[in-house]
């Protein structure tokens, strides 16, 4: 099984961007504890902070992985660009973010992509990856 987590723009200062409300801890050094916890799924990891990079991701993986664990970081209460290549694609997203956006800002409590992602994850900080995963995890076919 396939898997790609997308992180978008200023996540790739986690560990070091506002930690009271991110976190310590950089998402480099979490990731390869995250496979170890997932051996049967094949991770993958892209970060970038440009909007048309997320897309032309979305794109090109959007119809031939099993899932996508995407951030959107701030985008995700701006972009409608972001929601109607989620809604393009055939590969199910999962929405995550790292803090509890229901309980930030107002202009945090709307996101343009949850309507078209098959749920959302948010608040658990990096656990919020795992618990995605956790999702994937239990659409594959069992072996007995
Ligand atoms: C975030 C929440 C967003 O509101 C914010 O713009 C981020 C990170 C989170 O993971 O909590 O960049 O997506």
């Amino acid at each position: 099984m396939q898997i790609l987590i997308i992180n978008g723009p200023n996540l790739n200062l986690l560990g070091r961007r506002e930690p009271g409300i991110y976190g310590t801890r950089s998402f480099d050094s979490y990731l390869p504890e995250l496979q170890e916890a997932f051996p049967d799924i094949q991770l993958e990891y892209f970060q970038s902070n440009h909007e048309g990079e997320l897309l032309d991701k979305l794109h090109e993986v959007g119809f031939t992985y099993h899932g996508i664990v995407l951030n959107a970081g701030a985008f995700t209460h701006t972009s409608l660009a972001l929601a109607d290549a989620i809604a393009a694609i055939a590969t199910p997203v999962v929405e995550v973010h790292l803090s509890n956006v229901a309980a930030r800002e107002e202009f945090r409590q709307h996101s343009y992509i949850s309507r078209v992602c098959v749920g959302t994850i948010t608040g658990f900080k990096l656990d919020s990856y795992r618990l995605a995963l956790h999702y994937f995890e239990g659409l594959r076919p069992k072996r007995v």
